[in-house]
C-alpha cells in the first residue's frame, strides 16, 4: 500500500463536480491537493454568462460558490487556468511537481458534446494531451477519467473491462480516444497510468442537470417529471463518494498502475426504480414519458469485480441509500439557505487562491 500521507497531487478539471469531493476527501488523508480548472465548462463563469438563458441560475450558482467555498475552508488552491493553454499547465507541473495528476477537465456531458464537438475536442483531448506531455517525465501516476460511454450498446446489459468498445456519439469516441492516448504515452514515454470508467453519478453539489438531480428540482418545483424512454432502461447510478473511495483504492494500490477499472456501483437500476425512491419523498410527483434519445446507447450493469479483486474497491451506497442521501441535502439546502452557505456567499465575490 502507497502512503499517501504528504503526495502532491494535481486534478486538473478538480473544481467540478466528482472534483471537488475527491479533492476534499484527499485532503482529509493527509494529501498536498492543488485544483487547476478554468470555472468555465459547467461551472461559475458558465452560469454566470448573463447572455445566456440557464435554468435555475441562481440556484446553481449558490451550489458553486458553495463548493468554491468548501475548497478554500480545506486549504485547497484552485488555480483559474484553461488547461488548453499548455504552457499554463506545464508551469504549474514544473512548480508543484506533484506525484500524481488526475484529469478530470471535460465537456463532461454526451448531449452538449454532440451538439459542440469542436469544443469537446479542445476540453476533452486538447487538455488530456497538455496534461500527458507536461508529466512524462516526472509524474509517477496518471489518472485518466474516461466513462462507461466508450463500450457503446452494452451486450446483453452488461459490461467488464473485456468487452470490446463501440462508442456511440462525440463524447464515448473522445474518451475512448483519450484512453489510447493515455496507453500511448506509456507505450512511448513509460508514465504509468489507470484508466477509470465511472457511469451516472449523482450526489450533493452536482449542477450537471442529469436526471437524478433534475428529477429532485422538478419534485420539489412541484413539476412533472420527464422520462427519456418508458423507465425501464437501467444505469449503473453511482453515488459520488463510492466512486471517489475508488479512486483513492487507485492511488493507494501499485497494483492499480497501467489498468483499466470499472468504477460504479455495480448494479443496474432502473429510471422507475429511481423515481420509486423520489415518490417516497415527494408522493403527489407525476411522470410525463418522452421519447428516447436514439444517440444514447443502452446500457446496464458495469462488472466491477477486477477493481474489487486488485485494489479492494468496496462501493456501500446502492441507490436506496446514496439517493436518499442526496434528496435530503437537497431539500435542507434549499429549504434553508442559512444551513447550506449557498445563499450567503452569493453575497461575495469568489476570490481564487493561486495563479
Ligand atoms: N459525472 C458523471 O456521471 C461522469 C460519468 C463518467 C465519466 N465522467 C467524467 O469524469 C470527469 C469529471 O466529471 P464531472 O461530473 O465532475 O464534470 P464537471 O463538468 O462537473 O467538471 C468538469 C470540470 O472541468 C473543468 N474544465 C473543463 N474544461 C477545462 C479546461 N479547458 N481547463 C480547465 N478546466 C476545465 C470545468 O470547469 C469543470 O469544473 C469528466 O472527465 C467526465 O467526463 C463523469
Amino acid at each position: 500500500m502507497i502512503n499517501l500521507k504528504g503526495k502532491r497531487v494535481l486534478l486538473v478539471g478538480g473544481a467540478g463536480f466528482i472534483g471537488h469531493h475527491l479533492a476534499i476527501s484527499l485532503k482529509k488523508r493527509g494529501v498536498e491537493v492543488e485544483i487547476m480548472d478554468s470555472l468555465q465548462v459547467n461551472n461559475l463563469c458558465a452560469f454566470q454568462n448573463s447572455a445566456m438563458d440557464i435554468p435555475n441560475r441562481d440556484r446553481y450558482v449558490g451550489i458553486l460558490n458553495e463548493r468554491l467555498e468548501l475548497l478554500r475552508r480545506a486549504g485547497i488552491p484552485v488555480h483559474v487556468q484553461d488547461a488548453r493553454d499548455y504552457h499554463g499547465l506545464s508551469q504549474l507541473v514544473a512548480k508543484f511537481k506533484p506525484n500524481a495528476l488526475i484529469h478530470l477537465a471535460a465537456i463532461s456531458h454526451a448531449g452538449k458534446s454532440n451538439k459542440d464537438p469542436y469544443s469537446t475536442f479542445d476540453h476533452n483531448l486538447r487538455t488530456l494531451e497538455n496534461a500527458l506531455d507536461a508529466c512524462r517525465d516526472t509524474v509517477e501516476h496518471f489518472i485518466f477519467f474516461s466513462s462507461s460511454m466508450v463500450y457503446g450498446n452494452f451486450p446483453n446489459g452488461f459490461a467488464s473491462e473485456d468487452t470490446p468498445c463501440n462508442p456511440i456519439g462525440i463524447y464515448g469516441a473522445l474518451k475512448f480516444a483519450g484512453e489510447k492516448m493515455v496507453i500511448a504515452y506509456n507505450q512511448v514515454f513509460n508514465l504509468p497510468y489507470t484508466i477509470v470508467r465511472p457511469s451516472a453519478l449523482y450526489g450533493e453539489r452536482c449542477v450537471s442537470r442529469r436526471v437524478g438531480q433534475i428529477f429532485i428540482e422538478s419534485a420539489m418545483d412541484g413539476l412533472e417529471i420527464n422520462v427519456n424512454g418508458k423507465g425501464s432502461d437501467g444505469l449503473d447510478f453511482t453515488y459520488v463518494e463510492d466512486l471517489v473511495g475508488g479512486v483513492v483504492n487507485v492511488l493507494e494500490n501499485e497494483k492499480s498502475k497501467n489498468e483499466i477499472f470499472n468504477l460504479t456501483f455495480g448494479q443496474s437500476r432502473s429510471l422507475t426504480e429511481m423515481i420509486g425512491i423520489l415518490s417516497e419523498n415527494f408522493p403527489d410527483v407525476k411522470v410525463n414519458y418522452l421519447p428516447k434519445d436514439v444517440l444514447m446507447p443502452d446500457r446496464g450493469t458495469l462488472d466491477i469485480s477486477k477493481a474489487r479483486r486488485l485494489i479492494g474497491y468496496n462501493p456501500k451506497n446502492p441507490l436506496e441509500k446514496g439517493y436518499l442521501r442526496y434528496i435530503n441535502w437537497y431539500k435542507e439546502s434549499m429549504a434553508n439557505p442559512d444551513w447550506s452557505f449557498g445563499g450567503k456567499i452569493t453575497k461575495h465575490a469568489f476570490v481564487p487562491t493561486g495563479t
